[in-house]
């Protein structure tokens, strides 16, 4: 499912920043995509006039726009000796990983999260020299995809959609979700509102059987499933704990553990899941 994922290699190349009468260009790839939790790779290569330089130089990695955009990441080597020393790293995830000094800018970014998804161009100062300086014009569009991860799965009950099971799931694509409920019998399922960007949520209306509910989260990277215990109709003695259901046993404890770490991480991180680990709860991968 992974092999998807990594098509930066692909949809290479675009330079187009050659001026006449100037040797300046550099070679970017257009798009590059990486996986939320993981770490990716942005090349960027350049040629200048001065077919070698050894001395002083400045990389610089901006998003948004080229010349103006903000900048990310900022690096300076007094020469080929020195490592280039970051002065700007936001959120310090990226690392220079080419030689500046062999014309290799290309960086690697950590923990991706949603909110990297962005445009990112890089630029070389080798003196202060306004010739002396360039950044690429096309710049290269970061995608972010993501497996599916199930974030919320429970059942409630209202006067509305009785005994009802609910799964919340992330993924980009996002990811197409069905119950699976235990006589595989054909129950009322609604798709509500989205809560945020790449989460999708499926409930299950009506439950009238104890038993396992299970949720499956497909997209293009891969499929996970989660499940729930409903004990509330078989009850014995039929004398309920409270008046509302009965959940039980050891995964869905387990589960709402899991489920209670998450979205403590989730809420932490305000409206987004920045940091996902991309554990699931019962995962059954294909
Ligand atoms: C670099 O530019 C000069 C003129 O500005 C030209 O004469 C030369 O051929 C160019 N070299 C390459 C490798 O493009
Ligand atoms: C940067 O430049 C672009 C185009 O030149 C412009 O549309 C944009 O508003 C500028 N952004 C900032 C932050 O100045
Ligand atoms: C580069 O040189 C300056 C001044 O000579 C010095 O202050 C600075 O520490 C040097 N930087 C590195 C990374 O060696
Ligand atoms: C640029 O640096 C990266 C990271 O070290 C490396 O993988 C890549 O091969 C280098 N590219 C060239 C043309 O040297
Ligand atoms: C990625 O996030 C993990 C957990 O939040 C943290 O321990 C790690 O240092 C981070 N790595 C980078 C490169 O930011
Ligand atoms: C899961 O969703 C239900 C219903 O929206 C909500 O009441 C519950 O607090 C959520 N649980 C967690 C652990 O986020």
């Amino acid at each position: 499912m992974k092999n998807l994922l990594y098509l930066s290699g692909l949809l290479i190349f675009t330079s187009g920043n050659r001026n006449v009468g100037n040797n300046w260009s550099f070679h970017v790839p257009k798009e590059v995509t990486g996986e939320v939790g993981k770490s990716t790779t942005l090349s960027c290569l350049f040629s200048h006039p001065q077919k070698t330089h050894s001395g002083p130089l400045t990389a610089i990695w901006r998003i948004d726009h080229p010349y103006n955009g903000t900048v990310v990441f900022k690096c300076m080597s007094n020469n080929s000796n020195d490592l280039c020393k970051p002065t700007i790293n936001r959120m310090n995830k990226f690392q220079l990983i080419g030689n500046p000094h062999s014309n290799n800018l290309s960086i690697s970014i950590g923990n991706l999260t949603w909110d990297d998804g962005n445009k990112y161009y890089c630029r070389v100062e080798l003196s202060s020299d306004r010739h002396d300086k360039y950044e690429t014009r096309t710049g290269t569009q970061l995608h972010l995809a993501a497996p599916p991860r199930i974030i919320n799965i429970t059942i409630g009950f209202d006067q509305f959609r009785g005994y009802h099971a609910i799964c919340i799931a992330e993924g980009e694509p996002a990811p197409s979700l069905h119950w699976t409920d235990p006589l595989n019998t054909n129950q009322e399922i609604r798709l509500t509102r989205p809560l945020m960007k790449h989460q999708t949520a499926m409930e299950l209306h009506y439950l009238t059987q104890d038993g396992k509910y299970t949720c499956g989260a497909t997209n293009s990277h891969g499929r996970v499933e989660a499940s729930v215990y409903l004990f509330k109709f078989k009850s014995g003695n039929g004398n309920d704990i409270g008046p509302g259901l009965l959940l039980a046993g050891l995964a869905f404890k387990l589960l709402m553990l899991l489920v209670l770490l998450c979205s403590a991480a989730w809420y932490r991180n305000g409206e987004r899941a920045q940091e996902s680990t991309y554990e699931n709860y019962e995962p059954k991968g294909h």
